[in-house]
């Protein structure tokens, strides 16, 4: 491809931003699709929620982000900015900041990194995408198993009107942290009091003197059942894991318990025998579904039981690199891992690089996919990378010749997470070892 190819950014959230911003610097001009008022997705906090307080209602009012509104980032800003742009005053921050900032500190990021790199005269706002549909050589939609050719984006502006666009690359970033998963609880219509799922959680003070279960014990169900805590008159946060009856570590007001079985009226029946009575509140923290509702495409990509498939260094479309995906991992440190991987989609994009032809690509993906298939890995966390985030980031460093990463960054990371497994309440203030001769480069070094 070449500089002079029509390019399609699908959202305005900080993996779109940055997909915008590398296109843009290999001498591309991409259009920039978003479907709110405004830029940066999930950091765009709202006190609205969903009509459903469990969003399974098809067809409830949706709300994009799940901020919540005394959220404070897990990751300290020196992790989580994009490498080219601080997240201090020499970039879009400042010293004063705390640490690990609030949501309104990192939308003004994100703000100002869309104007640092003129990128927000490129977003068209209110434009949801409808459809993103392959075609063929002849411009029709494609039906047969040969290249894909082109794009064609529809959508429909504020007046009605339909717009249909052709584009010879599309990068996918439409977040997926706004669908929720909502596992089926037996016995739930039982249940008198209150479900909702933690994308609908804003607010501690609506629990007040309320005995509130949470069921999932990550990121959510961890940083609300402490919050929740310092209001509710029982807070017990159900794990399916080694965790359950031991204490959090640095929040004594949260009892953690088993998983749970079943509702039974307004009792919880835990897999342990034990029971929890008389809830209030059930919030279920157990984390989002991939969704990607404008591509009805599967002979390209197929969106599966928590996985999108398949997929080339789990960024490029197998059957065609012309369709990207800039930010499906999970357990990672977002922005930069975006940066790389925005950046080699716009190698790609530009033809400064090439891939692997299909056949290759497809042996890859199926290679991928059987060692997760025989390491017992469950499909859902097949875009889970943890800590092999590292390696990841090193293959794509050295594959589309971008500077890597420094080992410092997770050196910086692990010491995060050894305070957060220490003190879940107050690692954020916690004056941490950064960069201690103890620690030593994880060995789990193939991601590939
Ligand atoms: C509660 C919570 C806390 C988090 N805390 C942290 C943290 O502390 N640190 C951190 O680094 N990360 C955190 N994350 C992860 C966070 O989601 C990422 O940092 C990042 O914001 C994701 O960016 P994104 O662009 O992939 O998705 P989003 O931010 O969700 O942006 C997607 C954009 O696409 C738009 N869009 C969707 N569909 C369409 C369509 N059809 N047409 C046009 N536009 C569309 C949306 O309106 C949105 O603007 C958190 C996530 C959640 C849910
Ligand atoms: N800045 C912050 O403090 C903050 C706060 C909240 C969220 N976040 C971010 O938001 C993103 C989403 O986090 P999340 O915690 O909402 O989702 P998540 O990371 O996907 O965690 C969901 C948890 O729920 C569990 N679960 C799913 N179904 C279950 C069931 N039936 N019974 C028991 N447990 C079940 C999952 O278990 P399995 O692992 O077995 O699937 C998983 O442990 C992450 O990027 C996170 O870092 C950040």
């Amino acid at each position: 491809m070449s500089p002079s190819k029509n390019v399609a950014v699908i959202g305005a959230g900080a993996a779109g931003l940055a997909a915008a911003r590398q296109l843009k610097r290999v001498g591309l001009s991409p259009v920039i699709f978003e479907a709110g008022a405004t830029l940066g997705g999930t950091w765009v906090y709202t006190d609205a929620t969903e009509s459903d307080p469990i969003s399974v209602a098809p067809d409830r009012q949706r709300v994009h982000t799940s901020m919540y509104a005394n959220l404070h980032t897990n990751l300290p800003r020196d992790l989580m900015a994009f490498r080219e742009y601080p997240f201090d005053a020499r970039g879009g921050g400042h010293h004063s900041w705390p640490r690990f900032p609030g949501h309104e500190e990192v939308l003004a990021y994100l703000q100002r990194y869309a104007d640092h790199f003129g990128l927000a005269d490129d977003i068209r706002f209110r434009a949801p995408v409808e459809a993103l549909v392959p075609l063929n050589a002849a411009g029709a939609r494609r039906t047969d198993d040969l290249e894909v050719a082109a794009w064609l984006i529809r959508t429909t502006g504020v007046g009605g009107e339909v717009e249909e666009e052709r584009f010879d690359a599309v990068a996918v970033c439409n977040g997926h942290f706004s669908v929720p998963n909502v596992p089926d609880v037996p016995g739930a219509s039982s249940f008198s009091g209150l479900r909702l799922h933690s994308h609908n959680y804003r607010r501690p003070e609506d629990f007040a003197g309320k005995r509130v279960v949470l069921l999932g014990g990550r990121a959510s169900g961890i940083d609300i059942a402490v919050e929740i805590s310092a209001v509710a008159s029982e807070t017990v946060l159900s794990v399916g894991d080694a965790r359950a009856g031991r204490p959090l570590p640095g929040c004594d007001d949260v009892k953690v318990c088993a998983a749970i079985e079943r509702f039974n009226g307004d009792d919880l029946v835990l897999t342990d025998g034990s029971r929890i009575e008389s809830v209030d509140v059930l919030l279920y923290c157990t984390g989002y579904r991939y969704a990607v509702p404008f591509l009805n495409a599967p002979d390209v990509v197929r969106v599966d039981d928590g996985w999108i498939h398949p997929l080339y260094l789990d960024l490029f479309s197998v059957v065609t690199p012309s369709l990207g995906f800039i930010g499906l991992g999970n357990m990672i440190i977002p922005f930069p891992q975006y940066e790389l991987q925005a950046a080699a989609f716009a190698a790609v994009t530009a033809g400064t690089t090439t891939l692997p032809d299909r056949t290759e690509r497809e042996r890859v993906a199926q290679s991928r996919t059987s060692t997760l298939r025989s390491a017992g890995v469950a499909r859902r966390h097949f875009l889970t990378q943890g800590n092999k985030q590292f390696a990841y980031n090193d293959m794509l460093a050295e594959r589309f010749g971008i500077d890597p990463i420094t080992p410092n960054f997770e050196l910086l990371h692990r010491a995060v997470e050894e305070a957060r497994a220490q003190d879940v309440k107050g690692y954020r203030f916690a004056t941490l070892p950064w960069l201690d001769a103890g620690y030593e480069r994880a060995a789990s070094s193939q991601y590939w």
